[in-house]
């Protein structure tokens, strides 16, 4: 093992499109060049490249890593006989769902076998659309796995992870999010008794700060807060067993050492973390509330201009002053779609039946909104300026329909009389009292 720094030594990026670098021994980035004849400390050059070469360089993804051993080296995949639940998609179903919390397994799960594909917008084989998965675990992985279907955004919702990657380990905690690049090898460790969290697999454009137009030049998520690894390496010649998810399927192979081993890496292609808490979060002064896009942490823009392949919206806390207002969110019907879930905390639309851990879906042209108890208190609330605090819940908003899974339809965790919690609202109107 090399002399590593610890793990909180982290490196703010201050911009995605900017080239970030770290070595674990002195001197063994190469200078000048990205593949030397040599490189140093007889170190591999490898390039994992995240994006079409051809791309705009504002879009460009990709990272430099000096390795002990190339990727390319492994014995062919050979496909699991345990998949992940839910990779069929159910019926069509234009209902509005939601889900009980989860689950935690009673059974040794790591967090490969504790996941739950939920909903989907498409067949992980197409270059845009997400899919949302549930983890659950109560063990650390003790084999490496990489996603070729994606990008992963991890939101633990339980439980604190170590997640070793190829760039070096980033521990993550409820109420921070983690970015895991396509094909990025991993391993997640628990560093609590159990976790469980959500997954959204973006398998278009990779996601980024949102631009602020008219907000100016800081707010919302602050570029500064994101931070990226430092290199760290593993020279463990054992057998590790690589698990790879390819148009949906586990597939795996047997290393004779850790993927672990980039010593040193350059470019921007990087896994990141965030911390929520640090978002600034913007709202009205006056009355009404703006669009929730003002919520948005980071965004993968979609094939239409303006409209995202998958935004990541967030609830936290807030002070809510809106004079004269209907303050919980307001009835709708969107064209995009919207699949929420709940960190810790209450949900200010919902009274009950949200919880921590569990899942809503609201589709395109779903008519939803706060449900009839919280609508009622909404009516009646005295105005005086009051926090939502001890809160944290976010969305996964994206341009095409999502669709449940079979699994998802079926699971004991659906709530089957969702659609209750709108009913017997109260006729209030009357024709002749304006
Ligand atoms: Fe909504």
């Amino acid at each position: 093992m090399n002399p590593t720094p610890p793990v909180d030594e982290l490196r703010y990026l201050s911009g995605f499109g900017n080239e970030f670098s770290s070595e674990a021994l002195p001197g063994a980035l190469p200078v000048g060049q990205n593949s030397p004849q040599k490189a140093p400390y007889g170190l591999y050059a490898e390039l994992f490249s995240g994006t079409a070469f051809t791309v705009p360089r504002s879009e460009a993804r990709r990272t430099w890593l000096y390795r002990i051993k190339p990727s390319a080296e492994h014995p062919s995949y050979q496909r699991l006989a345990r998949q992940i639940p839910g990779q069929a998609l159910g019926p069509i179903n234009p209902n509005r769902l939601r889900w009980d919390a989860f689950a935690l397994p009673s059974e040794p799960t790591d967090l490969l076998e504790g996941l739950l594909t939920i909903t989907a917008t498409a067949s992980p084989d197409q270059v845009s659309g997400v899919s949302v998965h549930v983890y659950r675990a109560n063990r650390s992985m003790e084999r490496a796995f990489f996603n070729a279907d994606g990008e992963w955004l991890l939101v633990p919702q339980q439980g604190r992870l170590r997640v070793v990657t190829e760039l070096g380990p980033l521990e993550v905690a409820p109420e921070e999010i983690l970015v895991l690049p396509r094909g990025l090898k991993f391993r997640v460790e628990l560093l609590d008794a159990s976790a469980r969290g959500y997954i959204c697999e973006n398998h278009g454009c990779a996601l980024r700060l949102p631009d602020l137009g008219p907000i100016g030049s800081n707010g919302l998520a602050n570029p500064r807060d994101f931070l990226a690894p430092v290199a760290r390496y593993e020279e463990a010649d054992r057998p590790t067993q690589l698990v790879q998810k390819f148009l949906g399927e586990l597939w795996s192979t047997e290393l004779d050492h850790s993927p672990f081993d980039v010593v040193a890496w350059h470019g921007n292609n990087v896994p990141y973390k965030y911390d929520l808490r640090r978002f600034n979060t913007i709202g009205t002064v006056s009355y009404d509330h703006p669009d929730p896009s003002i919520f948005t942490v980071l965004t993968a823009p979609g094939a239409v201009h303006g409209q995202a392949n998958v935004d990541f919206v967030i609830f936290p806390p807030r002070w809510m002053v809106a004079e004269n207002t209907f303050r919980p969110p307001w009835f709708h019907r969107n064209l995009m779609n919207e699949f929420m879930g709940l960190i810790s905390g209450a949900y200010d639309a919902k009274a009950d039946g949200f919880s921590p851990g569990g899942a809503s879906l609201h589709n395109c042209m779903s008519a939803h909104g706060p449900d009839n108890a919280t609508t009622v208190k909404a009516i009646e609330a005295d105005l005086a300026p009051h926090k939502i605090d001890q809160t944290m819940a976010f969305m996964f908003e994206t341009g095409a329909v999502l669709r449940a899974t079979q699994f998802a339809l079926e699971c004991e965790h659906l709530q089957r009389d969702y659609d209750a919690c709108w009913s017997g609202m109260r006729k209030s109107f009357h024709s002749e009292k304006p």
